[in-house]
């Protein structure tokens, strides 16, 4: 936990503006996040997050400042950002008349890759998605299930960098706890993560740190320590703008 200033920065955003017709939703953002590092963005609706994630994969364009992943400035090396980032949208687009096998085979051909069989069985042992669904088609899901699908999609394209919108949202306590451990032992064997949400208390028991967005503003970070979580007491005041 915690970073220090030899780490690799693999995600930054650099005084980031970003205008959506005549509104300015970026205003100035500013964060880096090192190789093996959490980052949970946290903001309320319409804070600009699912903004921030997909400005990374350039659906949107900087107005002034940049976006890099691994030193490449998004805006002139699309291509090679794309390869090394996992992206995990608000709603993930699978097939729900494809079974879960089918939809990360056919994704995963899309994507150039070729897994076999068994790499694809052990990626999803390794979400915990319960074996007699491999075969099911996603219309008979949780919405869990489609999540860790969804995840095992992002694992097995071996993209170092995930970006992951709202990634718990709609999912049971169980599910959210297990969902925040695979994303803490992803980021253990070496994944560096940027994730966005509103749920504080996510927030704060996987992330490294967190970057408070209002309006477009980054206007307030959080770290862990060695020993300690981010207190979701202080956090929470924070977006609520109370006093602790
Ligand atoms: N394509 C668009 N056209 C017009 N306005 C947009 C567009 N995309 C985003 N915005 C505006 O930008 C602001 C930020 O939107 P964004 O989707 O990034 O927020 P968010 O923090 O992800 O919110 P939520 O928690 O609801 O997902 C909002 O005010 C939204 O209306
Ligand atoms: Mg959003």
């Amino acid at each position: 936990m915690g970073s220090s200033k030899q780490d690799k920065t693999l995600i930054e955003s650099k005084s980031l503006h970003v205008q959506i017709k005549d509104t300015s939703v970026l205003k100035g953002l500013s964060f880096r996040v090192a190789k093996g590092e959490i980052y949970a963005l946290l903001g309320g609706n319409g804070a600009g997050k699912s903004t921030t994630l997909k400005t990374f994969l350039g659906f949107n364009q900087a107005s002034s400042g940049a976006a890099f992943i691994d030193g490449l400035d998004v805006s002139s090396s699309l291509a090679s950002v794309r390869k090394k980032t996992a992206y995990l949208p608000e709603n993930a687009t699978l097939y729900p008349h494809l079974t879960a096998k089918e939809n990360v085979e056919y994704f995963l051909s899309l994507a150039g890759l070729n897994k076999s069989a068994s790499e694809i069985e052990n990626t999803f042992d390794l979400v915990a998605l319960q074996k007699d669904a491999w075969e099911r088609q996603l219309q008979t899901y949780s919405k869990g299930m489609r999540q860790k699908t969804a995840i095992a999609l992002a694992i097995l394209r071996e993209a170092p960098i995930f970006l992951l919108d709202e990634p718990t949202s709609g999912l049971d306590p169980v599910a959210i706890d297990e969902f925040n451990q695979l994303v803490t032992e992803l980021a253990s064997s070496g994944a560096t993560i940027l994730m966005v949400t509103h749920d504080v208390y996510g927030a704060c028991q996987v992330a490294n740190r967190i970057g408070l967005l209002r309006k477009g503003e980054l206007v307030g970070e959080f770290e862990a320590n060695q020993n300690e979580r981010i207190d979701t007491e202080v956090v929470h005041a924070a977006f609520a703008q109370r006093q602790p």
